[in-house]
């Protein structure tokens, strides 16, 4: 097999237990002042993320001090001032919780006897580490996945390791995406972060040092920051920054000068704005499947507000536009698989005119990253006055087409600033996933253990979409041949054709070249004829139920020249058997939810196109991010 091996990360095997997932903002300072204060006000800035419980933690004279507070973070203020906390050295967080009561006992920072701890994301394997941990005799205070690691970190310290060298041996035992901070009791000249999935920033002051989930909450501190890249441990004293790579080397990373304004919408590290949300998935989709899954049972579960009496529906009609409709498109099958429900879907231009029959008990599903798409808010209309109950998956709450339907079920993507949509897609095929256990529950037609095995998968995903980010230079290094070709076509099957569609769509919106997206088996009824030498075929096949179908299609386009860029998992790798331009070879996922992980190569081949073309990536021709009109 000749081409790429890249995204070659194999499972671990499937041994990880459900995380508890924490989707929050961090904070820390390592000062020469007092810091509770401004680690609050910092929390204030990571408002945005959504927070219900709040702490901070200090060390002072050598002693390790909490406060932390249920609710908003005024609460914890109102403690604060009850209780002040002295000490220049501290670290705070804010928790979204997403499952479970947000309650003090909950609340981060968590502690040991050596350490305290802010983490942001999913640990995925935090139940194997604490049962090791407990066999050894150590015994935990809270359910959470945060409080293993620094049982974990807290242990190596036990064994002799100073702290960084404790944190570089517990980190590549976790699983998932995350971001940490560390203070260690009696080490006021020490702060440790690090980031795997979640973003890290590091403020750098005048004789003293920040550390924060992005540079807005470093705003008013400094305007100096080094963006933490994948896998990176960042050691702080209150004058220098070392940063090591999670093999340990020591790594530089640019300090760059970030102007006031762009905190807002910063692209960090980034080039362009698609490529940082490209590279926030693991962090957003885990926080929107941490929203609509209860980790505690492992089953799914839907925010307050999401009600839907899925057993009395007869039909499921869905409509969008553009990539919005190819996640209803894959909706689609999820929806008929698990629930067994009838799904009828169109794009919304044309639904709105069709004057459809719809059933009286039937649901409409409107799917938007921007809420505010015409076509699709008039298809909202039209099925709100045929009697349709209308459920929306939207990013943006406060949108026209949230504020007109019945029931919202919210993607928790943050604000998606590219034109081409990424990170909103994949958080709409996480509510979508979730929304058709749930229906397939209600309707007695998925068992329990059948639904916690897909939820186990769909909890997965964020950590696998992480192993896959990590191969992306072979991705750009493809993306210079795709960056000639004239037509390209895009092929797959099953939830996967509608992964061809967007991929389709992600290269020809942003890099202008023809590209179209076909069910694998429609090939030989007409597109075949477009096939040779000078068009790549781009097929999307993870070894699912269907893949030895696709392979044959393949064989077809090989047969006649075809170039072909197979995107597969090791075992289809193996099994295709077919000269390929390249392979593409993924991370090994549950087949019903590998639409989630396959957006990221097809993203990311676009991407690099585009840019090896010198594209306007953000803002393509004739574009706009929201068509508001007809
Ligand atoms: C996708 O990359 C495009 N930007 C476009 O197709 C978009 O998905 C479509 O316009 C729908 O937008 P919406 O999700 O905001 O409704």
């Amino acid at each position: 097999m000749t081409g790429i091996q890249s995204c070659l990360a194999l499972r671990r095997g499937a041994d990880f237990a459900k995380g508890v997932a924490n989707m929050c903002g961090i904070v820390g300072i390592i000062g020469k002042e007092p810091v509770a204060e401004r680690i609050v006000d910092a929390l204030k800035r990571l408002e945005y993320r959504g927070y219900d419980s709040a702490g901070v933690a200090t060390l002072s004279r050598g002693a390790m001090a909490r406060r932390r507070a249920e609710g908003k973070l005024r609460n914890l203020e109102d403690r604060l001032d009850r209780q002040p906390l002295d000490g220049i050295i501290g670290i705070g967080h804010t928790r979204w919780a997403t499952h479970g009561r947000p309650n003090e006992a909950n609340a981060h920072p968590h502690a040991t006897d050596d350490l305290a701890i802010v983490h942001n994301g999913i640990i995925e394997n935090f139940r194997i580490l604490r049962h090791e941990l407990e066999d050894a005799g150590v015994r935990f205070e809270s359910e959470t996945d945060t409080e293993v690691v620094a049982r974990l970190v807290s242990y190596e310290i036990a064994g002799g390791l100073d702290p960084a060298a404790a944190v570089k041996k517990v980190l590549p035992r976790l699983r998932g995406a995350f971001a940490l901070a560390f203070l260690f009791r009696g080490r006021e000249d020490l702060m440790i972060g690090a980031r795997r999935g979640s973003p890290l920033a590091i403020g750098h002051g005048e004789g003293e040092m920040f550390l924060g989930s992005d540079a807005l909450a470093l705003a008013p501190f400094t305007e100096t920051i080094t963006y933490l890249e994948e896998g990176d441990i960042a050691v702080l004293t209150q004058t220098s920054l070392q940063v090591f790579t999670e093999e340990g080397e020591p790594v530089e990373r640019p300090a760059q000068q970030i102007a006031a304004g762009a905190f807002m919408a910063e692209k960090g590290n980034y080039r362009h704005f698609m490529a940082k949300e490209i590279h926030e998935q693991p962090e957003v989709v885990g926080r929107t499947l941490a929203a609509y899954t209860d980790m505690a049972s492992g089953l799914s579960r839907l925010p307050d507000g999401v009600d839907v009496d899925w057993k009395a529906l007869s039909r499921i009609t869905i409509t969008a536009c553009g990539t919005a409709y190819y996640a209803g498109l894959v909706a689609k099958y999820w929806f008929e698989r698990f629930a067994r429900i009838p799904v009828e879907i169109d794009v919304a231009s044309e639904f709105r005119y069709r004057d459809a029959p719809l059933d009286e008990n039937g649901l409409m599903i409107v799917i938007s990253q921007s809420g505010e798409t015409a076509d699709t808010l008039a298809g909202l209309r039209y099925a709100k006055e045929h009697g349709q109950r209308v459920l929306s998956v939207v990013n943006v709450p406060t949108s026209s087409i949230a504020r007109e339907s019945h029931a919202v079920a919210q993607t928790l993507a943050g604000p998606e600033i590219g034109v081409a949509s990424t990170k909103a897609f994949t958080c709409q095929l996480t509510v979508l996933f979730a929304l058709a256990l749930q229906a397939g529950r209600a309707r007695g037609s998925l068992s329990e253990p059948n639904e916690r095995a897909m939820v186990d998968a769909l909890v997965s995903v964020p950590g696998l979409m992480n192993e896959a980010i990590r191969h992306e230079a072979a991705i750009k290094a493809l993306a210079r041949d795709l960056s000639k070709a004239r037509d390209v076509l895009y092929l797959g099957r099953g939830p996967s054709y509608p992964m061809a569609l967007e991929g389709a769509l992600k290269l020809k919106e942003i890099s202008y070249i023809h590209a179209e997206g076909y069910a694998a088996g429609e090939l030989k009824h007409g597109p075949i004829a477009l096939i040779d030498e000078s068009v790549p075929v781009i097929v999307v096949a993870p070894h699912d139920e269907v893949f030895e179908k696709t392979i044959s299609n393949m064989q077809e386009v090989a047969a006649r020249g075809g170039r072909i860029i197979l995107i597969t998992d090791q075992k289809g790798a193996e099994e295709a058997g077919i000269e390929t331009m390249a392979t593409i070879v993924m991370p090994d996922v549950a087949p019903m939810v590998a639409p989630i992980l396959y957006a990221l190569p097809v993203q990311m081949l676009a991407y690099h196109t585009a840019v090896f073309m010198g594209k306007d990536v953000d803002q393509p021709r004739n574009l706009a991010k929201s068509v508001t009109v007809e």
